[in-house]
C-alpha cells in the first residue's frame, strides 16, 4: 500500500475508537507496578501506544510487517516514549524472549495467526508466573477453544464482547465514509483505486452481516 494513500485512510484514526475497550480491559488487571508488556501483532500501535499510557512500564511491541513497526516508531519518538516503548521485528511463531520475561502479554487482531490453542501454549513461557494474558479477537475464534484455556496453562479471569454491531457501527461504517471521500479524489489513478478496493470489499463483508462480526476480550492469568 502507498504510504500516501495511508496517509489518505489515516486508519489509526478508526481504529482509535476502540481503546476505550482496551482501557476497559487493562483496568481490569491488578495495579501492577511497571510491568512489562509485550504487545504481539501489535501492527502500527494503537493498542501499544495504549498501554504505555495506562501503565507506567515498558512496553514492546512486535510485529512481522516492518511499514507498521516503521509507523509506530514515529509515534514513540513524536510521543517522547522512546525510553519505555520499543517496536521489534518478530514473528509471533517463534518468540525469542528468555523465560518469564513478562507481567503481561497483550494481543489484539493477531491470536488467529497462530490459532488459540498454540499460541496460548507457545506464549505460556515468556510470562512471569501469574502474569495475564489479554486477547481480544472475533468471538467465533476464541470462544470454540474456551474450554482449552485451562489445558493451556490459564485461568479465565474474565471476558466481555463489545457491542454486538460495535464494529459496523464504530468502524466500518465512518471508515466507508472516508473511503467514499477517498475514491472521488483518486479516480483517475489505478493504483490508488486498488488499495481503495480491497478496504471497500472488507467493508462490504461487514456490511452484509454486521452481527457476524463480533468480538471479545478475554483476560487470563497464568497458572
Ligand atoms: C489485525 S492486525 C492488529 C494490529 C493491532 N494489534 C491492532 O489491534 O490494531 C494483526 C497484526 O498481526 C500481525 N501479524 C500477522 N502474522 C504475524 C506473525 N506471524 N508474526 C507477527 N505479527 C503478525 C500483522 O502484521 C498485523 O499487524
Amino acid at each position: 500500500m502507498s504510504e500516501e494513500m495511508l496517509i489518505e485512510l489515516d486508519l489509526d484514526h478508526f481504529r482509535k475508537v476502540f481503546n476505550k475497550y482496551t482501557i476497559k480491559a487493562f483496568r481490569k488487571l491488578p495495579k501492577l507496578e511497571k510491568p512489562r508488556i509485550l504487545d504481539i501483532g501489535c501492527g502500527s500501535g494503537v493498542p501499544t501506544i495504549e498501554l504505555a499510557k495506562l501503565s507506567d512500564g515498558e512496553v514492546i511491541g512486535i510485529d512481522i510487517d516492518q511499514e507498521s513497526l516503521d509507523r509506530l516508531s514515529r509515534k514513540i519518538e513524536q510521543k517522547g516514549l522512546t525510553n519505555r516503548v520499543k517496536a521489534i521485528k518478530c514473528s509471533l511463531i517463534d518468540i525469542k524472549f528468555p523465560d518469564n520475561s513478562f507481567d503481561i502479554i497483550w494481543a489484539e487482531g493477531s491470536i488467529t495467526s497462530l490459532g488459540v490453542e498454540k499460541s496460548l501454549r507457545g506464549w505460556n513461557r515468556i510470562l512471569k508466573p501469574k502474569g495475564f494474558m489479554v486477547i481480544h479477537d472475533e468471538i467465533k475464534h476464541f470462544f470454540k477453544k474456551r474450554d482449552k484455556v485451562a489445558s493451556c496453562g490459564y485461568k479465565m479471569i474474565e471476558h466481555f464482547s463489545l457491542p454486538e454491531e460495535a464494529w459496523w457501527e464504530e468502524y466500518y461504517s465512518p471508515l466507508e465514509i472516508r473511503v467514499k471521500e477517498l475514491y472521488k479524489k483518486y479516480s483517475n489513478d489505478p493504483a490508488a483505486l486498488e488499495v481503495l478496493n480491497i478496504h471497500q470489499t472488507e467493508i462490504d463483508i461487514v456490511k452484509a452481516s454486521p452481527k457476524s462480526f463480533q468480538s471479545v476480550f478475554c483476560i487470563m492469568q497464568k497458572l
